[in-house]
C-alpha cells in the first residue's frame, strides 16, 4: 500500500467554494455567483423584453443563477421608460426566449417582479393617474419618462379593499413568469418601491392592518411571497432586501427590528433564499447593520451583493455569511465574469453612458475571453 501524501496538494485557486454547484431552493446552481437584477430600459413595444434580451443573459449564463431585471406585474407597477412586463401574454412570449436561449446555454434564471408604488410618474400609469402608494406622500426622487428626467409624482394611497387584488397581481405574475420558462420568482421588496414602501415607517403612515406596528409593515410583504409561494412553490421563491438603503427616499427608524421581523417571516414561508443588499445600493457598505442577525434567523440560501469582487465574495462563503454572491456592474462589462473571476482574468469596463435604454451597443457586445 502506498503512502498517502501527508499533505492534500494546494486546491487550485479555481475550486474554491465560489466556483462550486449548489442548490437555491428547488434550483441547482453550477457555482455560487449570481447576476443580479439590472434595469437595462431597452424593452419595445408594450413593454416586451427586447430581441436582444435572449442573447444579453444567454451571453451572461454561466452564472450559477440569472436574477432576470426589474420587470413590472402589472401596468401600475412600471416607474420608468422601457422596463419589461410579466402581465401581457406578448411580453411571456418575449420572456420565454430568454428563457430558452438561458437554458439551451446551461444557465438557471429567475424573474424578479415589481412593483413600483410611488417611484413613478402620472405619463408612465394607465389613463395618466397618480401612481399608488401605502401613503399619499411623494418621494423625493426621480423617475425616467418619455420627456426625460422628471420628479416622481404625488401618489394616492392604496384603499385597504384594493390589497387584494395586489397581492393578486403578484400571484398571476408569478404563474406568467413560470409559463415563460422561469426557474423562479424574486420578489422585489427592497430600493424603495412598493413593498419597500410599506416596509419602513418614513413612506407608510397607514392606521390599517398594513401600516404602524412592525407586525402590520411586514404585513404586505409576508401576504405577497405566501401568494407567489403558494402559487408556484415556495422553493422557488426568493425574495430582494435593502435594509438600510436610502435609495429612492425611504427610510426606517428601527431598520434593525423591522428586518428582523420580516426575514423571521419568510423563513415560516419556507422560501428559497433571501437577496440582501448590504448598505446602500450600489453605494457604501460600512452602515451600521447587524447583517448576521438576519442570516441567522433564515434557514434557506442567503444571497448577500453590493461591491464585492472575487475576494470578498470568496471571503464572506468561508465566514459563512453568505452561500451566493451576486455581482451587478461587473455582470454587465463582463458577460464570462464567471470564468475572468476564476481566472483573476482582467476585467472590462463599464460604459456608464449605455446602461439605460439603446441598442445592443452597450448590451450584448462587451467582449469575451479568447
Ligand atoms: C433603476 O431603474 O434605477 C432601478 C431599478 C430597480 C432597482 C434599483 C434601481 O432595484
Amino acid at each position: 500500500m502506498s503512502a498517502l501524501p501527508a499533505v492534500a496538494a494546494a486546491e487550485p485557486q479555481s475550486v474554491t467554494a465560489l466556483f462550486q454547484p449548489t442548490r437555491v431552493g428547488a434550483i441547482p446552481v453550477t457555482n455560487r455567483i449570481v447576476m443580479a437584477p439590472l434595469t437595462r430600459n431597452r424593452a419595445v413595444g408594450g413593454n416586451v423584453p427586447s430581441p436582444l434580451a435572449a442573447t444579453y443573459y444567454a451571453q451572461r449564463a454561466g452564472a450559477g443563477l440569472l436574477i432576470a431585471e426589474a420587470t413590472q406585474i402589472c401596468p401600475e407597477g412600471q416607474g420608468y421608460i422601457a422596463t419589461p412586463g410579466i402581465h401581457s401574454p406578448q411580453q411571456i412570449a418575449g420572456w420565454k426566449s430568454v428563457t430558452q436561449a438561458v437554458h439551451a446555454a446551461g444557465g438557471r434564471i429567475v424573474l424578479q417582479l415589481w412593483h413600483v408604488g410611488r417611484i413613478s410618474h402620472t405619463s408612465l400609469q394607465p389613463g395618466g393617474v397618480a401612481p399608488v402608494a401605502p401613503s399619499a406622500i411623494a418621494a423625493r426622487a426621480k423617475t425616467f419618462t418619455a420627456e426625460g428626467f422628471v420628479d416622481v409624482s404625488t401618489p394616492r394611497a392604496l384603499r385597504l379593499d384594493e390589497i387584494p387584488a395586489l397581492i393578486e397581481n403578484y400571484r398571476i405574475a408569478a404563474l406568467n413568469a413560470i409559463a415563460a420558462g422561469f426557474d423562479g420568482v424574486e420578489v422585489h421588496a427592497a430600493n424603495g418601491y412598493l413593498i419597500d414602501q410599506f416596509l419602513r415607517d418614513g413612506s407608510n403612515h397607514r392606521e390599517d392592518a398594513y401600516g404602524g406596528s412592525i407586525e402590520n409593515r411586514t404585513r404586505l410583504l409576508a401576504e405577497v411571497a405566501a401568494a407567489v409561494a403558494a402559487a408556484v412553490g415556495a422553493d422557488r421563491v426568493g425574495v430582494r432586501l435593502s435594509p438600510v438603503s436610502s435609495f429612492n427616499d425611504v427610510a426606517d427608524r428601527q431598520p434593525q427590528a423591522l428586518f428582523e421581523r420580516a426575514v423571521e417571516r419568510l423563513d415560516a414561508l419556507g422560501i428559497a433564499y433571501v437577496h440582501v443588499i448590504e448598505g446602500e445600493t450600489g453605494g457604501r457598505r460600512d452602515l451600521p447593520f447587524d447583517f448576521g442577525a438576519l442570516r441567522r434567523r433564515f434557514r434557506g440560501s442567503w444571497i448577500v451583493n453590493n461591491g464585492y469582487d472575487r475576494r470578498s465574495a470568496e471571503a464572506a462563503i468561508a465566514a459563512d455569511d453568505a452561500d451566493l454572491v451576486a455581482f451587478g456592474r461587473l455582470f454587465i462589462a463582463n458577460p464570462d465574469l464567471v470564468r475572468r473571476l476564476r481566472e483573476d482574468a482582467p476585467l472590462n469596463a463599464l460604459d456608464a453612458g449605455t446602461l439605460y435604454g439603446g441598442d445592443a451597443h452597450g448590451y450584448t457586445d462587451y467582449p469575451v475571453l479568447g
